[in-house]
C-alpha cells in the first residue's frame, strides 16, 4: 500500500514508517517539523534502505493538504500529528483545540475528496479519564479526561465516528496508546521531547546521561504494591508493528475497530528506575516529591482484543525498552543534530 504517514518524524511515526518500509509499503510523509526535525528522514531511510516522499507542510492548510492527496494518490492514512504535551495542553487549549482538531479535519476532507478510505488514527488511553477498575478493555466508557491533550483526542474519536457513520464504506482504526518508550536498536531514531521532558522514561534518560541531576518521583502514596504511580509501558517498536496490522484490518473493510495497544503489564515508577540502573549499570538518582496534579495512581491495558482480532502482541519486555532507550540517549546527548 501506499500510505500517507502525518507526523511521520515524530516519535511514534518515524518507528512507524521504519515498519512500514520494511514491509515493502511506500510511504509519505507530511509534517511541519514543529515538534521534530527532518533529519529523522535520513536515519529512517539509513535504518530501512528506502526512500521516503516526504512534504513539509502544516496539515491545518486545507489547500495544501488536498494538494498533496491530489498528488500522491495514497491508499491509507495513519495520522500521528498533533501537539502531545499534557502539561501544556493545560496552559495553551486554544492552540490544542486549533491544532489537533483542525488539522484532522483537514486530512478527511482531503481523503473524502479524493476517495481515500482506510485510516489509523493514532488515539490514546487518556480517553477513558479515571477508570473504576484495572486492566482497562476496549468497552470501558470513554470521557472525563483530565488535560485538553487527552480532551482533543475524545473529540477527534467521536468526529471520525460520526464520519464512519455515515460513509459505510470507509474503514477506521481508533488506536488507544498506553506508555510508549524505547526506540529502534540502531539507536539511530527515538525520543527526543522539547526542553524539560514531562514523561518518565525521557526524564530518567537525561539523568543518566548526566543531562539532569535527578528524578523527581511524583507521590508514593498511591493504592499501588509501592506506592508509586504503575503504568502500562510499551516498546515504541511493538507499537509500531501494531499499526501494520491494523492496516491490514482496514484493507479487509472491517469498517469501524478500536483496539487498546499496551501490553497488559503494569510497572510502577521505581520498577521502572530499577529496570533503567539494570540497563546503564549505575544507579538513577531520584526525590519522592508530591504527587503532580490530574495524575491517576494505576492504568494498565487489557490487550486481548488486539491479540483475538489483530494477531497483535507487545513482544519486548521493560528491560529491553530501558536498554533501547539508553542506547538512543547515549547516541543523542542532544538530540538530532546536522552532521
Ligand atoms: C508516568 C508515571 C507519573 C514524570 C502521558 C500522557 C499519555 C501518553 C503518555 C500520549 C506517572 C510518573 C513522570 C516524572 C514521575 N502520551 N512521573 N516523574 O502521565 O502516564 O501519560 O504520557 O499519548 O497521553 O498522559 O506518562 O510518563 O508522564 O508518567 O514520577 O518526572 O511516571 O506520576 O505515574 P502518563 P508519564
Amino acid at each position: 500500500m501506499k500510505v500517507l504517514v502525518s507526523g511521520g518524524t515524530g516519535f511514534i511515526g518515524s518507528h512507524t514508517m521504519v515498519e512500514l518500509l520494511n514491509a515493502g509499503h511506500e510511504v509519505v510523509c507530511v509534517d511541519d517539523y514543529s515538534n521534530s526535525t527532518p533529519l529523522v528522514l535520513g536515519e529512517v531511510e539509513k535504518i530501512t534502505g528506502k526512500k521516503v516522499i516526504a512534504y513539509k507542510e502544516n496539515l491545518c492548510d486545507k489547500a495544501k493538504t488536498l494538494a498533496i492527496f491530489q498528488k500522491e494518490k495514497v491508499d491509507a492514512v495513519i495520522h500521528f500529528a498533533g501537539l502531545k504535551a499534557v502539561g501544556e495542553s493545560v496552559h495553551k487549549p486554544i492552540m490544542y483545540y486549533d491544532v489537533n482538531i483542525n488539522s484532522v479535519i483537514s486530512v478527511v476532507e482531503a481523503m473524502s475528496k479524493t476517495g481515500v478510505k482506510n485510516l489509523v488514527f493514532s488515539s490514546s488511553a487518556t480517553v477513558y479519564g479515571t477508570p473504576e477498575s484495572m486492566p482497562i478493555n476496549e468497552n470501558f466508557p470513554t470521557g472525563g479526561t483530565t488535560n485538553p491533550y487527552g480532551t482533543t483526542k475524545l473529540f477527534i474519536e467521536k468526529i471520525l465516528m460520526d464520519y464512519c457513520h455515515v460513509n459505510k464504506d470507509f474503514n477506521l482504526a481508533l488506536l488507544r496508546y498506553f506508555n510508549p518508550i524505547g526506540a529502534h536498536e540502531s539507536g539511530l531514531i527515538g525520543e527526543v521531547p522539547n526542553g524539560i521532558p514531562n514523561n518518565l522514561v525521557p526524564y530518567i534518560a537525561q539523568v543518566a546521561v548526566g543531562q539532569r541531576d535527578k528524578l523527581s518521583v511524583f507521590g508514593d502514596d498511591y493504592n499501588t504494591h509501592d506506592g508509586t504511580g504503575v503504568r502500562d509501558y510499551i516498546h515504541v517498536v511493538d507499537l509500531a508493528k501494531g499499526h501494520l496490522l491494523a492496516l491490514k484490518k482496514l484493507e479487509a473493510n472491517c469498517g469501524l475497530v478500536v483496539y487498546n495497544l499496551g501490553t497488559g503489564i503494569g510497572y510502577s515508577v521505581l520498577d521502572v528506575i530499577h529496570a533503567y540502573e539494570k540497563a546503564c549499570g549505575f544507579s538513577i538518582p531520584y526525590e519522592i516529591c508530591k504527587r503532580r496534579e490530574g495524575d491517576i495512581g494505576e492504568c494498565y491495558a487489557d490487550p486481548k482484543k488486539a491479540l483475538e482480532e489483530l494477531g497483535w502482541k507487545a513482544e519486548f519486555g521493560i528491560e529491553s525498552m530501558c536498554e533501547s532507550s539508553y542506547k538512543f540517549q547515549e547516541m543523542h546527548p542532544n538530540g538530532f543534530e546536522k552532521k
